[in-house]
């Protein structure tokens, strides 16, 4: 492991942490129960693990027990939340408020409800990537059924007032999702107060293992269905089928319960530790810096460097594992439709924009000695590959 490279793809994914291995090896040995098997011990076992779980993940939540649908991540989440609550409110509307930077895993449910008749807002950012709650209360019309705005932008970092664009919502009798992936384990996310009645997440975000997530299901104020989107033995309280993955799941629960206990520490040293990134690539001059400064993830960083492919340095620097953007959809060669929608800037456009623009994620393994290197060798690529751009105009 001693020669691989630096990782600061964390929005990408996260390391599992070994305590949430630990906790996850007895239920991929000896455990290895159904929890829904309710003739004998070994789906009692599982089932009481899986309980646990679930009032651990709510508790962190601020939501209910009851109200945890477990998924096998955030993309299944968003596709239940968004198309499951289109399906039951079509009588009522067929129109929903999204935002120009949310995940692929929302615009591309919004775009297939459109092709079933459905109209979609998607709201555009400022150039600093913030979006007004204001703003989302004049996009809301009389058959809109539900707004679904991200909490934390999973390229640029910045943070949404989904509180107060909760608020608004319940105020005018509109359902509202959130997509919590990047934020769940970050930052505080208290269900109730945000008036998320719907909420995704994944936990390979916050060092738990990939596969596996949740949706919360407001139970209470307001009492929310959801169509499930996969039918099959009603597990789930019939909102998703399927045997349950008990090790991701109680690994899941392990992992935020770990995640929310350091939140604050971990916090303070990445943002620290982050900061100083920030401030060494910033001396390369001619850097912008892509989305809001505060509020944002304490672990996250986006820069555009003028005059630099960010294709080119990344190949150039195969010590450190970083991306141009959405790993999730980097199937897609297309440049970052987030970056692009905070406009050129001093770029000639947003595609150029978008083109130069590299993305940096810590989390709490990333270590003070690994920013210093990672701040040399992007420096030093910078410089190099400005040297031989300018040799080519
Ligand atoms: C903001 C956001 N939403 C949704 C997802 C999808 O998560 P998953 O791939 O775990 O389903 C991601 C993953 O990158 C994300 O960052």
């Amino acid at each position: 492991m001693t020669n691989r490279p630096i990782y600061l793809d964390n929005h990408s994914t996260t390391a599992l942490d070994p305590a949430v291995l630990d906790a996850m090896l007895p239920f991929l040995r000896e455990s290895y129960g159904n929890a829904a098997s309710v003739n004998h011990a070994f789906g009692w076992e599982a089932k009481d693990a899986v309980d646990r779980a679930r009032e651990s993940v709510a508790q962190a939540l601020n939501a209910e027990p009851r109200e945890i649908v477990f998924t096998s991540g955030a993309t299944e989440s968003i596709n239940l939340a968004i198309k499951g609550a289109a399906e039951t409110l079509r009588d009522r509307g067929r129109h929903i408020v999204t935002c120009a930077t949310e995940h692929r895993a929302v615009l591309d449910v919004c775009r297939r409800l459109e092709r079933d008749g459905f109209g979609v807002s998607y709201l555009p950012v400022e150039s600093d990537g913030t979006l007004s709650p204001d703003r989302v209360g004049e996009g809301i019309r009389d058959d809109t059924i539900l707004v679904s705005i991200m909490h934390a932008n999973n390229e640029t970092g910045v943070v949404h007032n989904i509180a107060a664009i909760g608020g608004l919502c319940a105020a005018r009798g509109v359902l509202f999702h959130t997509d919590a992936t990047q934020s769940v384990g970050k930052l505080p996310v208290d269900a109730k107060s945000m008036g998320a009645a719907l909420l995704s997440c994944s936990a390979h975000k916050f060092h738990g293992p990939k596969g596996v997530g949740v949706l919360r299901v407001s139970r209470r104020d307001p009492r929310v269905k959801v169509a499930a989107q996969i039918d099959g033995g009603g597990h789930e309280r019939g909102m998703r089928s399927g045997t349950l993955d008990v090790p991701g799941i109680v690994g899941m629960a392990r992992a935020l319960e770990i995640a929310v206990a350091r939140m604050e520490s971990d916090g303070a040293r990445m943002r620290a530790l982050r900061d100083e990134l920030r401030a060494r690539l910033l001396e390369a001059g001619d850097v912008v810096e892509n989305g809001a400064r505060e509020p944002r993830l304490p672990h996250s960083l986006n820069l555009a460097f003028r005059r630099v492919d960010s294709v080119a340095l990344i190949n150039d620097v195969p010590g450190i594992a970083v991306s141009t953007g959405s790993a999730c959809s980097s199937a897609n060669p297309e440049p970052s439709h987030v970056i692009m929608a905070l406009g050129a800037g001093p770029f000639g456009s947003p595609e150029e924009r978008a083109r130069c623009s590299v993305r940096f994620a810590l989390s709490r393994f990333t270590t003070a000695e690994e920013i210093d290197r990672a701040a040399g060798l992007v420096r030093a690529s910078v410089e190099k590959l400005r040297t031989f751009s300018s040799v080519g105009e």
